[in-house]
């Protein structure tokens, strides 16, 4: 799903969050762990105002352990615990409902006190696309509710998920835009597989790519792809990048007449291990 953002969808998609917030105790803003940065929303802060917030850090199977946790840090610091978790397993989506009460901690106790008892915290799942927030609200109801590729400006009755007896979740998430101001953003949100690669060159995003990784992850490249010695220099040296694209290309058998080696193919199989894995855990951006 490629969605274009124009100014009017971005106005219409924060109403829209704006008026679920009159709903709901605490939102949960999902991210993606392989880019925190990259694919939360810029205006987040303006738009939920001072709502208790929950922040999960989705996608953590495929993302670096060490930065995740770094990650976890700076929103702690920021006042935001962040958990990280993998929607599509359920990795500590268990904790999400305790989680999500102790945002509210300090209410409860105001209504315990009062002798009242507290009721069951009402959560809303905010995010870009693909983040993931449909899988985690399928996962979290324990069936399919949420139907994926959601777009934004398309409202639908809207319906309460009860998850254990502590967490009422609305079933459609607030969808957001992510940033856009630097181009290296449309690259990591592209590489990753958040935007859909009819947007941008599949050999430009490759290409991104694998200078990325060349230099922050090598030993995972030469690796996966049987490669002895990488060309030095390769954050410098554009043509040495595309010399290990082709190096790649040729050992997979992505060859056109004439021996020369066909790099969009190339690029399609540097990008799909990378999203599925295959090139072990990836983040692309560091705190
Ligand atoms: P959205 O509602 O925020 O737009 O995202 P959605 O749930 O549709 O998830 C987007 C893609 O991300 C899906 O893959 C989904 O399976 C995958 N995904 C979600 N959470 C996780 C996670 O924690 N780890 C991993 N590895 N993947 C996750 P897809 O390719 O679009 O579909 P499919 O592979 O499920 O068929």
């Amino acid at each position: 799903m490629a969605i274009q953002w124009f100014p009017g969808h971005m106005t219409r998609a924060r109403r829209q969050i704006q008026e679920k917030l009159k709903l709901i105790d605490v939102v949960i803003e999902l991210l993606d762990a392989r880019l925190p940065m990259s694919s939360r929303n810029p205006m987040i802060d303006e738009i939920l105002g001072n709502k208790p917030r929950l922040i999960l850090l989705n996608k953590s199977d495929l993302a670096d352990p060490e930065l995740t946790a770094r990650w976890q840090e700076v929103f702690l610091k920021e006042g935001h615990k962040a958990i990280a978790i993998d929607a599509s397993s359920g990795t500590n989506v268990q904790s999400i409902p305790v989680e999500a009460r102790k945002q509210l901690e300090e209410k409860f106790a105001k209504q315990i006190a009062k002798g009242m008892k507290p009721r069951a915290v009402r959560a809303l799942i905010v995010g870009i696309p693909n983040v993931g927030k449909s899988t985690l609200i399928n996962k979290l109801a324990g069936r399919q509710v949420a139907a994926t590729g959601d777009r934004p400006g398309v409202t639908k009755g809207q319906q309460w998920i009860r998850v254990g007896s502590e967490l009422e979740l609305l079933d459609t998430p607030g969808i957001l835009w992510p940033r856009f101001e630097d181009q290296m953003v449309g690259y990591r949100l592209a590489a990753t597989g958040a935007i859909k690669d009819q947007i941008l060159n599949v050999e430009d995003i490759a290409f991104y790519a694998l200078r990325y990784l060349t230099t922050h992850y090598e030993e995972q490249v030469k690796q996966r792809f049987e490669i002895e010695e990488l060309p030095p220099q390769l954050d410098e040296d554009p043509n040495a990048v595309v010399a290990v694209m082709e190096d790649i290309g040729r050992r997979r058998g992505c060859l056109v007449s004439g021996g020369r080696v066909d790099l969009e193919k190339a690029s399609g199989i540097i990008l799909r291990e990378l999203r599925s894995g295959k090139l072990g855990r990836i983040t692309f951006e560091t705190p």
